[in-house]
C-alpha cells in the first residue's frame, strides 16, 4: 500500500525536487508525496510541486500573528490540518525554516524527519553552511557534512538516520562548499525517506 509523504518547505525546494524525481524513478519504495506545505507564499518549491501536479498548501505565521494568534496556534492547527487531510506516514522537513514546537512535533513523533546541512552535534540551527565555512577559513575545521534525522523539539538534535561527511577543500569559496553540500543533500534525503518508510533502520 502507498505510504503518504507530506513535504514542508520554505524556499527553492531543490530537495523537494530530489524527492519528486526519486519517486518518479521508483526510488522511494512505496512512498508517494501527497502534499507540499510552505510557510512562504513565494517559495519556488510551490511551483515545482504544481508542475508535478502535487497539491500545495500555504500557511504563513504572519497571517496568524496578524489575527492575534500565537506560534503554538500555528503549529497545532497546521498539525491538525495535515493529520486530518492526509493521515501521513511521514512528514519531511526539506528546507523548512520554522522551528516546530511540541504542539506539532508531539503529534507526529517518529514520523517527522529533517534535513540539516551539518553533522550531528555540530552547527545546530540556522546558517550552518556559512558557519562551517567561517570556521574552515579560521582553520578550525577541515570537514562538515549533511544529516537527515528524526525531529524532536530540540532543534537539530533528534536521532540521525543518515549522515555524510563533506570535506572543506583548499581554495573552496562559500559557493563551492554550498554546491557540494546541496549535491549530497539531494542524494541522502531520498535514501533516508526510503529507509524510514521501509522501517529498515538500525539506529542502535
Ligand atoms: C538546504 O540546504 C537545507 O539543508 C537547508 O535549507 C536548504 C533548502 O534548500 N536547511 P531547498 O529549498 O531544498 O533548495
Amino acid at each position: 500500500m502507498a505510504k503518504k509523504i507530506v513535504v514542508l518547505i520554505s524556499g527553492s525546494g531543490s530537495n523537494l525536487q530530489a524527492l519528486m524525481d526519486a519517486e518518479r524513478q521508483g526510488q522511494l519504495g512505496s512512498g508517494t508525496i501527497t502534499l507540499v506545505v510552505s510557510n512562504k507564499k513565494g517559495a519556488y518549491g510551490l511551483t515545482r510541486a504544481a508542475e508535478a501536479s502535487i497539491p500545495t498548501h500555504v500557511r504563513t505565521l504572519k497571517e496568524y500573528k496578524d489575527a492575534g494568534k500565537t506560534r503554538e496556534d500555528f503549529d497545532r492547527e497546521l498539525a491538525e490540518y495535515i493529520e486530518e487531510s492526509q493521515h501521513p506516514d511521514l512528514i519531511v522537513l526539506a528546507g523548512w525554516m520554522h522551528i516546530l514546537s511540541p504542539a506539532f512535533v508531539d503529534r507526529f513523533r517518529g514520523k517527522i524527519i529533517n534535513l540539516h546541512p551539518a553533522l550531528p552535534g555540530e552547527l545546530d540551527g540556522a546558517h550552518a553552511i556559512d558557519r562551517a565555512y567561517s570556521e574552515f577559513k579560521a582553520g578550525e575545521r577541515t570537514k562538515t557534512g549533511v544529516m537527515v534525522h528524526f525531529v524532536i523539539p530540540e532543534v537539530d538534535k533528534g536521532k540521525p538516520i543518515l549522515t555524510q561527511d563533506i570535506p572543506c577543500l583548499e581554495g573552496d569559496s562559500l559557493e563551492d562548499l554550498e554546491n557540494r553540500i546541496h549535491v549530497v543533500e539531494h542524494q541522502i534525503l531520498p535514501k533516508a525517506v526510503k529507509l524510514v518508510l521501509e522501517d529498515s533502520l538500525d539506529l542502535n
